[in-house]
């Protein structure tokens, strides 16, 4: 697939945003070796902290049909912004544990703005939990 299609996933993501308190949406969408896409939006709530990312639902959910951290080759997420939408810092210390550390993450806007990153460029000296 090509990152101009997993880029248009993710705009396709953000139309399931549910966003009624920031009016903030965004779309990701996290494609696998063997071709599948998992799409993911904002959700919120009333009780503001239990907000939910896009990057990490579109990572929830494909964890949640049975993938891992291996089978990821791209990350790719859009939102209604100025410069190409870039991931919160808890989604960073979630995407630096789960996704592959140099694999691609296209960030976009809906001018169709894209920058290439990746998790290790994004949040260098991560946090780990190990001895
Ligand atoms: N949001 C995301 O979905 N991803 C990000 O990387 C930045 C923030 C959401 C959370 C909240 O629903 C809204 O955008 C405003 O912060």
């Amino acid at each position: 697939m090509k990152p101009e299609e997993l880029i248009a996933e993710a705009r396709e993501a953000r139309k399931l945003s549910y966003s009624p308190y920031s009016h903030f949406a965004v779309g990701a969408a996290l494609l696998c070796k063997d071709g599948q896409v998992f799409k993911g939006a904002n959700i919120e709530n009333g009780a503001y902290p239990l907000c939910m990312c896009a990057e990490r639902n579109a990572l929830y959910n494909a964890y949640m049909h049975g993938k891992k951290t291996e089978d990821f080759v791209a990350m790719a997420l859009c939102a209604d912004t100025d410069e190409p939408c870039s991931p919160c810092g808890a989604c960073r210390q979630v995407l630096s544990e789960l996704f592959p550390s140099t694999a691609p993450i296209y960030m976009s806007n809906l001018k169709g703005d894209v920058k290439e990153t990746n998790i290790k460029e994004l949040l260098p000296y991560a946090f780990v939990l190990k001895d």
